[in-house]
């Protein structure tokens, strides 16, 4: 079972970060899916959680039934980052995590994501500085990197044994360079090095702290081979969470050789969305729940409209994202969502989708 400092997990899976998608409403409907061990915010600047900037603090809305929650910061400035940390702390916070992984240059320009792994100096300052003051809270911290910024210069196998030095309680690995951003496949092999480098750096100490593996995970069995491929102690889980919310409770039982449950029926599925719907309405208001419902249908849409049609392909839910995409309010979301649900707006689904669907089958 994964343990992260004192906080012990119920599952080895984690939700991961997703900037403008892991909301309060998101992880509560992965929440509710099951299989779900931590859930993190979004990465959050330090600045705005302090001067209580409303964008800031939507993004660190939580709750009861949303934890245990891990608060992600960001940023290049240990101080900062610290009264960053027990402000997350102060609002709820069960983990608090330093991204080292974020290679968008607004965020690298100030030295915060992984710019944090050309200058490791700074990054063990920020630990540092974070621990002095999460630690007499018993709150731990955690480090999300990838495995270099360049993709001949991997640093996570010496840098993520420094930090945990430094007082990190788990270091998650995002299995790609910055170079990489997100191209390619996820890299099993140097995921294992930075597994085996903390093994034996913390076996000499006579402690262990774990290494959680990231990348790719769209299926249960990708899970499983994340966990033995590269020797982790647990699986965060992105994008394949934004499309399919009970990937959690897949990929648990599969890990622990139990049967994949039934995937849930289309009224199921379409029921997850209303519910994500209504919660973002509640959390938020109409409008940003408009916003995010007619971008999001395009990931809950890779998994409705797929029973057969008489050629044996996925007939695909086009008409329904497009109807979603169009919608004027939230009562015309609701009809359209009916309306699939009573057999309509179906086709079109795309040659891409299609490959996709199949290979998720
Ligand atoms: C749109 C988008 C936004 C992301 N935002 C964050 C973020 O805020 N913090 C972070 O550590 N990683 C972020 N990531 C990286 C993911 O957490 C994850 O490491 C990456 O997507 C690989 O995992 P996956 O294949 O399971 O999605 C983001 C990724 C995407 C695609």
């Amino acid at each position: 079972m994964l343990r992260i400092g004192p906080v012990q997990l119920k599952t080895n899976l984690l939700l991961a970060p997703i900037a403008g998608y892991c909301d309060l409403a998101f992880r509560t409907i992965c929440r509710e899916q099951g299989g779900l061990g931590l859930a993190s915010t979004d990465l959050l600047s330090p600045q705005g959680l302090l001067r209580g900037t409303a964008t800031s603090l939507d993004l660190a809305q939580t709750n009861d039934f949303d934890k245990p929650i891990c608060m992600q910061l960001y940023g290049g400035d240990p101080a900062i980052m610290a009264e960053g940390a027990l402000w997350a702390v102060k609002h709820g916070a069960t983990v608090v995590d330093i991204n080292m992984g974020c290679p968008v240059d607004k965020v690298t320009k100030k030295d915060g994501g992984s710019r944090l792994l050309c200058i490791p100096d700074t990054a063990e300052e920020i630990v540092r500085a974070c621990v002095r003051v999460l630690e007499p809270l018993g709150v731990p911290l955690t480090c999300k990197m990838r495995l270099g910024w360049f993709d001949d210069q991997p640093v996570a196998s010496w840098l993520a044994p420094r930090l945990i030095d430094a007082g990190v309680c788990a270091v998650t690995i995002h299995g790609r360079t910055t170079q990489q951003k997100f191209q390619g496949e996820v890299n099993h092999d140097g995921i294992a090095r930075v597994v085996e480098a903390v093994g034996n750096h913390c076996k000499a100490a006579g402690h262990t702290v774990p290494v959680i593996g990231n990348g790719d995970v769209r299926q249960p069995q990708d899970a499983v081979n994340m966990l033995r491929r590269t020797g982790c102690a647990g699986v965060m889980i992105g994008r394949g969470a934004l499309s399919t919310p009970w990937l959690f409770r897949d990929s648990w039982a599969a890990i622990n050789n139990q049967p994949i449950p039934a995937e849930p029926t289309t009224a199921e599925k379409l029921d997850i969305i209303r519910r994500y719907f209504a919660l973002m309405i509640q959390t938020r208001d109409e409008h940003y729940a408009m916003f995010q419902i007619r971008r999001r249908m395009s990931w809950f849409g890779k998994r409705l409209g797929q029973e057969l049609d008489p050629r044996g392909r996925p007939v695909g839910c086009k008409p329904l994202k497009e109807a979603v995409r169009v919608a004027k309010s939230p009562a015309e979301v609701l009809d359209r969502l009916a309306e699939f649900e009573a057999g309509g707006l179906r086709g079109g689904m795309e040659v891409g989708e299609i490959e996709h669907d199949a290979a998720a089958r």
